[in-house]
């Protein structure tokens, strides 16, 4: 009979359902039903406390029927099962989220490299690769096919960071065979991307980047939503298409409900230099899109990484391209400084 007591505003969904209903006393012939809302003064306590009243009434003959209300914290929106505090982020100064507006970008490239550049420049620094559907981490840092170790802490699980060149990873692909496609979906991958963040003993960092996954769904709304960013770097090339996605970045972190300060763009790709002409710039997605981009949102342009088939190639091999001293060593190095900066200056 508590199954027909529909809560208006959720659809269909009825108390029991809803996992509102907190307790059931019988005492004799007196029922007293305590129904748990998420906050106080809901504006339809007094509706709900009614229908459960009536429904009670109308049900069990010659009863009386009480119904009473506490006030619980919302806990449906958290993954079932997993009870993730904050308590391993404790001790890290900064986490920034790396994101971009579609996959492709080099958004995974420029999170590894910057990494390892502010390792390199005296960060205390990590990665968590918090892209579920293509983790890249394992294969750009030379670390697949490792596996992470995992204790319990009291009744906590908890998950060590690999650590190499300076820097702690953690990935959803370290737990994934590689041939194996990650589809997941919906709640399933919230869940598993908040354990590659909150379950790891990050320890002491500075800064702990977020390779985020691309696009600007439901999990990134969750995601920054319950993990406490400092701010966030859009990562794009500069074709057109590609700016137009940035826009839903930006927006995305711009919402209200989000509000989180975006502390620059990185331009990708930003122009091609030939391995044999180090000297020269191609500009094959047409020149300063990033420049206009940064000046029409008001945000940085933090820094422009040339397309070099040595970068594609460190990636690929493991090694990534910010530890080395060439021209592209540099720029990461130098986007590291920029970041650092943009961090001080909020
Ligand atoms: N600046 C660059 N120069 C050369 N290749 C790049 C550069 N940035 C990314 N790539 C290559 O482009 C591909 C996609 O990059 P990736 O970082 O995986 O993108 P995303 O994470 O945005 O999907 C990879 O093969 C990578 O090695
Ligand atoms: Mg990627």
């Amino acid at each position: 009979m508590l199954f027909d007591v529909q809560h208006p505003a959720k659809g269909d969904r009825n108390i029991v359902e809803l996992g509102m209903v907190d307790k059931i006393e019988i005492d004799g012939n007196k029922v007293t039903v305590t129904l748990a809302f998420p906050k106080h003064r809901d504006p339809l306590a007094e509706y709900l406390v009614g229908s459960t009243k009536a429904a009670l009434v109308r049900h069990i003959p010659g009863i009386e029927a009480e119904v009473k209300t506490i006030v619980k914290e919302d806990t449906s929106r958290k993954p079932a099962g997993l009870n993730l505090g904050l308590e391993e982020l404790a001790n890290v100064k900064h986490i920034i989220g790396v994101a971009s507006g579609k996959g492709g970008v080099g958004k995974s490239t420029v999170a590894v490299n910057l990494a390892v550049a502010l390792a390199r420049i005296g960060y205390k620094t990590g990665l968590a690769d918090a892209d579920v559907y293509g983790p890249s981490v394992p294969k750009m840092t030379g670390t697949e096919g490792m596996m992470p170790e995992a204790f319990k802490d009291g009744d906590k699980e908890v998950i060590m960071p690999l650590e190499k060149y300076g820097v702690k990873w953690m990935s959803i692909g370290y737990f994934a065979r590689p041939e194996q496609a990650l589809i997941w979906r919906g709640p399933m991958a919230c869940n598993a991307l908040k354990q590659m963040i909150l379950q790891v003993r990050w320890g002491e960092l500075d800064f702990l980047l977020i390779d985020m996954p691309p696009g600007t769904g439901d999990i990134h709304i969750s995601l920054v939503h319950d993990i406490p960013l400092t701010g966030a770097v859009i990562v794009s090339t500069p074709q057109a298409v590609a700016l137009a996605d940035v826009e839903k970045g930006v927006n995305m972190f711009r919402n209200e409900s989000i509000r989180k300060p975006i502390l620059g763009f990185v331009e990708n790709m930003a122009w091609f230099t030939p391995a044999e002409l180090p000297e020269n710039r191609y500009y094959i997605f047409g020149k300063d899109g990033g420049a206009r981009m940064a000046e029409k949102y008001g945000i940085p342009l933090l820094g422009q990484i040339p397309l070099v088939q040595s970068i594609r190639e460190s990636g690929d091999e493991g090694e990534p391209e910010a530890l080395s001293s060439g021209p592209e060593g540099e720029a990461f190095v130098l986007l590291a400084e920029k970041l650092a900066e943009a961090v001080k200056n909020l």
